[in-house]
């Protein structure tokens, strides 16, 4: 299948694509880089499959690029990018997530309702829901409590709507805290993991009694894979939970085991927009993809801590040579500019020779036959 997956670069997209990559599929890979967070981050998750024949990146913006450049061909859509983050969503930074959460998705579903797509898959979320229960099913009334969640319970109605209105094949998920190598590093795990592995404290927003369905990011993915191609999948949306719902607290302790080390903890301020607990309902997901999620969250915590390490060693390592990087000096520009100067006359006399050929259909000559230059002293 030919399948364009939005935010290719980022945690989730980027391990949708290598999976698909792996299926044999061809993955044409859309993502703007956005400064959310750190380019070097996207470019590590990228670089398994960036040399990829099956894969292709456009590097552009969806809010404002032309979508026929990465939708035309395409037999499926997984829109995964997005402005993620639950608590920063507030405030000015709200049109970000208007933009790219909302905007976006009713441009992508509009302008791709007349491809004949065979599934557009819309990564929604657990913060769509709110407080509103113990354990949530995707038939309560969704009442989010943070600006995030509201973009993301809108875009994922407009999916509802072109599903009714021009029978779009749309499958909305809704995520639960993913988590797993390449995480955001917003997120709890990442930023627990960075303040272990530097000796920092670790902050912790309210009591830490707050619970959450952590989801291994493998387990998201088998999922969006299996929503291309189940037929029941189509038209609903359905919860993606790890099945492990767990305390802030006992999570935390999990890590410390697993990394054989334990940080000063700072408890701040509950953050606004964070919700008490999120235990998803499963009766879905295995009714219509009759799968469970597969990673316990111990194991899980043990590869993303193992990812971490490697990362954090490495942007460390990165980080303190461009600290003693000595600026380039001694280049000199009169000679560069005249080099410059050169090539492009060079070019301009090969193109005016060209098209003096032009209509007699001569192959261009072989790189043996091309005149030799002579190295100046
Ligand atoms: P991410 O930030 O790592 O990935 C999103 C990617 O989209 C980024 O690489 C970003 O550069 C790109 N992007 C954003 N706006 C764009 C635009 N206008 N044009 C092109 N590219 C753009 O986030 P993630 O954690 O991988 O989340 C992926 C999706 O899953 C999001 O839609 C998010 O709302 C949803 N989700 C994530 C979680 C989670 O726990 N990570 C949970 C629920 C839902
Ligand atoms: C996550 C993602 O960030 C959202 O993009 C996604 O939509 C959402 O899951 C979802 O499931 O819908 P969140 O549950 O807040 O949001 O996940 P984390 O950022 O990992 O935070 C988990 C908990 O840890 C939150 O209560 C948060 O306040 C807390 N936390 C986070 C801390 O106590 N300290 C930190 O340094 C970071």
């Amino acid at each position: 299948m030919k399948v364009l997956v939005t935010g290719c670069a980022g945690f989730i997209g980027s391990h949708v694509a290598a999976r698909l990559i792996k299926e044999g599929h061809e993955v044409m890979g859309v993502d703007d880089f956005d400064v959310y967070y750190s380019r070097s981050q996207k470019e590590k998750n990228l670089l398994p499959i960036l040399l990829s024949p099956q894969f292709k990146l456009v590097e552009d913006n969806l809010s404002t690029m032309a979508l026929i450049k990465v939708l035309k061909g395409m037999e499926a859509v997984v829109h995964l990018a997005a402005q993620p983050g639950v608590r920063g969503s507030w405030g000015a930074s709200f049109h970000r997530y208007v933009t790219n959460n909302l905007q976006v998705t009713q441009k992508l579903l509009e302008e791709s309702k007349g491809n004949k797509l065979k599934r557009f898959v819309y990564a929604s979320s657990s913060s769509v829901y709110g407080d509103v229960g113990e354990v949530l099913n995707e038939e309560m009334m969704c009442r989010p409590r943070s600006p995030y969640g509201v973009t993301k319970l809108a875009a994922e109605n407009l999916c509802q709507l072109y599903h009714q209105e021009y029978r779009m094949p749309t499958v909305s998920l809704r995520f639960f805290s993913v988590y797993g190598p390449g995480q955001r590093p917003d997120m709890a795990f990442n930023r627990f993991c960075h303040s272990i592995l530097h000796d920092a404290a670790i902050s912790i927003y309210g009591d830490g009694q707050q619970v959450r369905d952590f989801t291994y990011v493998d387990d998201v993915v088998e999922t969006i894979a299996a929503a291309l191609t189940v037929e029941e999948a189509v038209g609903q949306v359905v919860n993606v939970g790890g099945g492990s719902p767990t305390t802030l607290l006992e999570a935390l302790a999990l890590l410390e085991e697993i990394s054989g080390k334990s940080c000063p903890k700072t408890f701040l301020e509950r953050q606004k927009g964070d919700v008490m607990s999120t235990r998803a309902d499963r009766t879905k997901l295995e009714g219509i993809f009759g799968t469970k999620p597969k990673t316990p969250l111990r194991e899980g915590l043990a590869r993303q801590w193992e990812w971490m390490q490697k990362f954090v060693q490495s942007e460390d390592e990165e980080q303190a040579i461009r600290a003693q990087a000595q600026p380039i000096t001694g280049v000199d520009t009169e000679a560069l500019a005249q080099a410059k100067a050169d090539e492009k006359a060079g070019k301009k006399a090969a193109r005016k020779a060209k098209a003096g050929k032009a209509g007699k259909e001569t192959a261009a000559p072989a790189p043996e036959e091309a005149p030799k230059e002579t190295p100046e002293a």
